[in-house]
């Protein structure tokens, strides 16, 4: 399927089954934010607590926390966001539409590798299993002269954008012909900053009004809180705070489904180390949060670390981990070295002190920061897309099915009677009593049960239990598994062992070792 054919599936499966819907779609939607549905908030809650698990549970030395969207607003001056959170934006004078430059740069070179990608697939049908894509992107001229003209361009991209030489990437724009996606006009205007955070005001009256800004990361809230987590908590260095929770950025490309919202929600920790120590965590964090990503199964190859040219106003270091969604590549996870610029700028502005005293030192210092940043909108967007597939079967029929990992998906087995008579409805409802002290379940009468087990395939359920006579003499079910669609016959006694073994968040968690 081709990939824009793959991207409009999920996006219209997304809704069709529950799981993502427009915004205020009754009154023709708001541009750029959604909402979750019945089946969307039980994934996203999962994917939550998959992270929280493995980021706070399964660290001694990491706690969680939960601040507050609204901040003193002197904290966005003293982080940097009131002065430099901007995305550099161009206007085509012709359409009147407003892009990111940098943006249309990176679809440019986008187009590239998909060019690199043809290559690659037509090697392979021409090699068969001597193929091997390490030498041939190495190796192949064609594909090393692609890859050249994509680091040439980013780079140049990276450094005008780090210069704030808005000019040079007006330049790279018109150099490149890069037209309006639209209307294929090339008539641009000069590229200008703008700022993200949306501006809200406190207070009753007008005149009294503060100003506020609607948080644009979570991290803040972390740092404002660095001493009294530590304090109360005793904590030692190295030590993570961690948190989730919503963010709002004024996005400007507003398009790409949930992968770039207004409103959307953060995974983020902050992790507090001495000065000096950075490099080696920042490798050992890229290592963790990669092992974490690859113990959900989503394929390995479709993660790949991109190594940040222009680093952001705080970092001396910093990479993305970037999944192969639909429409390509895209960052999903970032990983910085924040060095002490934050802590050290709350410190000049609030005048408090925000210093570790390291006792084995006997010395006091401002800690070092090494972050690690998720989407959870994007990590949705990510294991969904990945998740719908249309499988051919065995009688020339095709099935939708949504292979969500099973720790993840929302409902974890649907309970089905054949028949609504003959005493099976009350049996499976019995079932269904017993099993919802642990998963959530779903029961399901209406239609022939090839219908159901379809319409559970497509809404991610991994397993279908099917309760017939023999259960009557028995007491035994039919479980089914949704990705090999294998039937067994298994006691009703045994079912919650067998449930448990596959959507146990250990099972999945202990792939990270
Ligand atoms: N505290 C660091 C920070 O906020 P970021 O790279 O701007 O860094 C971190 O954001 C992550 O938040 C990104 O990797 C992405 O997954 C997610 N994210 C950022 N902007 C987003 C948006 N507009 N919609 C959805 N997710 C977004």
């Amino acid at each position: 399927m081709a990939n824009d054919d793959q991207f409009k599936k999920v996006i219209s499966h997304a809704k069709e089954y529950g799981y993502v819907f427009q915004s205020s779609e009754i009154y023709d939607g708001l541009s750029a934010v959604y909402d979750y549905a019945q089946n969307g908030a039980e994934l996203k809650k999962n994917i939550r607590d998959y992270w929280w698990k493995a980021m706070v549970q399964m660290n001694d030395n990491i706690v969680g926390i939960d601040s507050a969207i609204f901040m003193h607003p002197t904290i966005w001056k003293a982080s940097g966001h009131v002065d430099a959170f901007n995305d550099p934006l161009i206007d085509n004078k012709d359409s009147k539409k407003r892009y990111r430059a940098d943006v249309l740069i990176e679809d440019y070179c986008a187009k590239i590798e998909a060019k690199i990608d043809k290559e690659v697939k037509k090697a392979e049908k021409r090699f068969g299993d001597a193929f091997n894509k390490a030498e041939f992107i190495s190796t192949n001229p064609r594909v090393v002269g692609y890859q050249e003209k994509i680091n040439e361009i980013l780079s140049r991209m990276g450094k005008s954008l780090e210069a704030e030489d808005l000019l040079d990437v007006k330049a790279l724009i018109e150099e490149l012909e890069i037209a309006d996606p639209l209307t294929g006009s090339r008539n641009w205007t000069d590229v200008k900053q703008f700022n993200l955070m949306f501006g809200t005001k406190l207070g009753a009256s007008a005149e009294h009004a503060m100003d506020l800004y609607l948080r644009p990361e979570t991290a803040q809230g972390i740092f404002v809180n660095f001493l009294n987590v530590q304090k109360t908590g005793r904590m030692k260095i190295p030590f993570g705070i961690a948190q989730t929770g919503k963010a709002f950025r004024n996005e400007i490309v507003a398009r790409q489904f949930i992968f770039r919202m207004r409103e959307f929600e953060q995974m983020e920790m902050q992790f507090f180390i001495k000065p000096g120590t950075q490099k080696e965590w920042f490798e050992y964090w890229k290592e963790t949060r990669m092992k974490w990503h690859n113990s959900l199964g989503l394929g390995e190859d479709n993660y790949r670390f991109h190594d940040h040219e222009k680093l952001a106003h705080y970092a001396d270091a910093a990479t993305d981990i970037e999944f192969k969604f639909p429409f390509g590549f895209k960052e999903l996870e970032g990983i910085h070295s924040r060095t002490d610029f934050d802590l050290k700028q709350h410190e000049a502005f609030s005048g408090k002190k925000l210093q570790y005293f390291d006792h084995e030192d006997n010395a006091s210092y401002t800690p070092y920061v090494l972050e690690t940043s998720i989407g959870l909108d994007r990590m949705f967007l990510a294991v969904f897309s990945n998740a719908l597939v249309e499988e051919e079967l065995d009688n020339n029929t095709t099935r939708t099915v949504l292979k969500l990992p099973a720790v993840l998906a929302p409902v974890k087995a649907a309970i089905l009677p054949l028949v609504k008579k003959d005493g099976l409805p009350d049996i499976a409802k019995q079932i269904v009593e017993d099993l919802k002290w642990d998963f959530n379940v779903d029961y399901d009468e209406k239609d022939a049960v090839g219908r159901r087990y379809r319409r559970q395939d497509a809404n991610g359920t991994p397993f279908c239990i099917t309760v017939d006579h023999d259960t009557l003499e028995d007491n035994t079910v039919t479980i089914r598994h949704r990705d090999t669609m294998e039937q067994k016959r298994v006691k009703i006694t045994d079912l919650k062992n067998i449930i448990k073994a596959e959507v146990d968040v250990k099972h999945w968690l202990q792939k990270m070792k």
